[in-house]
């Protein structure tokens, strides 16, 4: 069998290329490069299932297909034609292209779509099959100038989902977001982990799996399982090898929320996910929180501004984090996922900006302290 080597490129969200990165080199000894967005690196079809079945940070993998070189629809769709489609695709496979474009003489984006798949189908011999609105296999074609380079997604649905998650509570992070976030604080699993606002429980459940070592994909499909040459052997291999990695954690992982719905919802969600057994789960105020013996990580997301409520009235919840982190947690590592500023002030302790992050497309601050 051909061995193909491709190009592959990890998308992230703003501020977690770095530690995307790191997990990368981790689970395939990879060089990588880190660019605004993402991570690129090379790899076989082994890289590309083992990073997809691993990552608990990227949002999804690309796989570069080619670049065309054009100024006109007509030389754009000529050359299309000749990329290597049926690598990646079926005949009769509905396709969604997102294209942008900038600087280029090409610049309607909703006909370069329409030329790539017209291209494709042409160059598989196939019809035009109709996808529902936003389904199909995903191609990304990005024009700058003359030049548009493509790619096809080899995840499907983005990594996030890792297939656990069905019950939300208010303003729930995503699990790509919440391990990025854990990796950023160099919390590898070794030390106990609470979260007194725990929400859905999307803190406590990467957790949970980053502790256990199990892969983050490993209840999910990925959009490389459709393409002519998934080696379905070689995926299950992969698989069984991860599942052989998975040990039973020692470390305490606790969660609490003052709101009775949202822990009922992290205590589905930690059954899906096969970790119910390694979280204690708690209905608490955070005011009632007491301490856990050892050293570890208090970490939490608490509400704030527009999204969940108001700031003026969120000062005295701020200070009780405040109280709650110096009292209870002393010799521990805290964090805090809020805006910057008056919030953020109001707890009174002295924190240390990590990293600048967007939730839910609002622009956030990771701070760290030592309690
Ligand atoms: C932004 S949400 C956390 C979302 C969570 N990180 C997730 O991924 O689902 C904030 C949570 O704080 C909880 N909360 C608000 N006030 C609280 C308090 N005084 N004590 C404990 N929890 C509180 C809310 O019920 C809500 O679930």
């Amino acid at each position: 069998m051909k061995v193909y080597f491709e190009q592959i490129f990890a998308v992230t969200a703003p501020g977690l290329e770095e530690v995307c990165a790191e997990e990368l080199r981790n689970i395939i000894g990879v060089d990588t490069s880190v660019e605004p967005g993402g991570v690129r690196f090379s790899g076989g079809l082994r890289e590309l299932y083992l990073v997809n079945l691993h990552a608990r940070i990227a949002s999804r993998f690309l796989v570069y297909v080619g670049a065309i070189r054009a100024r006109d629809f007509s030389t754009f769709y000529k050359r299309c034609v000749q990329l290597p489609w049926g690598r990646y695709l079926k005949k009769e496979m509905p396709v969604l292209i997102r294209a942008s474009s900038r600087s280029s003489r090409l610049v309607h984006t909703g006909r370069l779509a329409e030329t790539i798949e017209k291209a494709i189908h042409h160059s598989l011999g196939s019809f035009s099959a109709s996808a529902a609105a936003g389904s199909g296999q995903l191609i990304v074609a990005r024009m700058e100038g003359d030049l548009c380079r493509i790619s096809i997604d080899s995840s499907g649905e983005l990594l996030h989902r890792r297939g656990y998650r069905l019950q939300t509570a208010q303003a729930p992070l995503r699990e790509t977001l919440a391990a990025g976030i854990l990796k950023l604080l160099k919390w590898e699993g070794e030390t106990a982990l609470v979260d007194p606002m725990c929400g859905s429980g999307t803190f406590l459940i990467e957790g949970a799996l980053i502790a256990s070592h199990r892969p983050a994909g490993a209840k999910r499909g990925f959009a490389f399982m459709d393409w002519p040459r998934f080696r379905p052997g070689l995926w299950s291999q992969l698989q069984t090898e991860g599942e052989r990695l998975t040990v039973e954690p020692t470390v305490t992982i606790q969660g609490s929320d003052a709101d009775a719905s949202a822990v009922e919802a992290a205590g589905m969600n930690l059954h899906r996910a096969g970790c119910f057994s390694q979280v204690a789960l708690a209905c608490r105020n955070i005011a009632a929180v007491k301490g856990v013996q050892g050293a570890g990580l208090v970490i939490c997301n608490p509400p704030y501004g527009l999204r969940v409520g108001r700031d003026e009235d969120l000062v005295p919840l701020y200070r009780q984090i405040g109280d709650v982190y110096r009292q209870q947690f002393a010799g521990w590592k805290g964090a805090l996922l809020c805006p910057p500023g008056r919030l953020a002030d109001a707890t009174g302790l002295k924190l240390k900006q990590v990293a600048t992050l967007l939730n839910g497309g609002l622009r956030v601050t990771l701070f760290k302290v030592d309690l």
